[in-house]
């Protein structure tokens, strides 16, 4: 039987001071070590995105290769990379984004995408909104169509949720961390 949202709450490993005094880190590694707790959450983001539609799953670097690719397998359809700068091997498509000091970039490959394919989002946590964003930017500028992004966890006291829905991305969560 799977585990419930609430079940897997309790699964997530919460961090103090990481990576700087006074931040509460939220960390994935307690439930994607525990079998039931990998599975259920795949199953539950798989199922929202098999009602929307989704007929191409995206994943940043790092943490949402780890879910975005389990879902794109549990619907049997294909998984967008989308990649930290340098990564690729043929010429991409790049984002460059802010980060609270300074900025950093995203980069896909544009022959992954297919003209006006739906393509949903998946990653492990939401919190400024910032990755996601630019995500979405760099997905529809390949020509996809982003309506939906998928996460596990949702930092909603960072505004991120607000910021993608600003923009026309529909965000859903497992759990929230206030
Ligand atoms: C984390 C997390 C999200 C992003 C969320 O990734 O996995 O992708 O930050 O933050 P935001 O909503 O403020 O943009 P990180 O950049 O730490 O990389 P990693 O997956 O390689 O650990
Ligand atoms: N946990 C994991 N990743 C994060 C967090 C967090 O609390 N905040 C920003 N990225």
């Amino acid at each position: 039987p799977k585990l419930s949202t609430g079940e897997l709450k309790a699964l997530v490993r919460t961090v103090p001071d990481f990576p700087e005094p006074g931040i509460q880190f939220r960390d994935i590694t307690t439930l994607i070590g525990h079998s039931e707790g990998l599975s259920a959450s795949v199953h539950h983001l798989a199922e929202i995105a098999r009602a929307k539609g989704a007929q191409k799953i995206a994943g940043m670097e790092a943490r949402g290769f780890i879910f975005g690719a389990a879902v794109a397998v549990q619907l049997g359809i294909g998984f967008v990379l989308v990649r930290k700068p340098g990564k690729l091997p043929v010429s991409t498509i790049g984002v460059d984004y802010a980060l609270e000091y300074g900025t950093d970039r995203l980069e896909v490959d544009p022959g992954s995408i297919t003209g006006g394919e739906s393509i949903i989002i998946v990653d492990d946590l939401i919190a400024t909104g910032g990755t996601a964003l630019a995500t979405a930017q760099l997905l529809r500028q390949a020509g996809g169509t982003v309506e939906d992004a998928l996460f596990v966890i949702d930092l909603p006291d960072l505004g991120g949720a607000a910021k993608l829905q600003q923009a026309g991305v529909a965000v859903q969560t497992l759990m929230q961390f206030e």
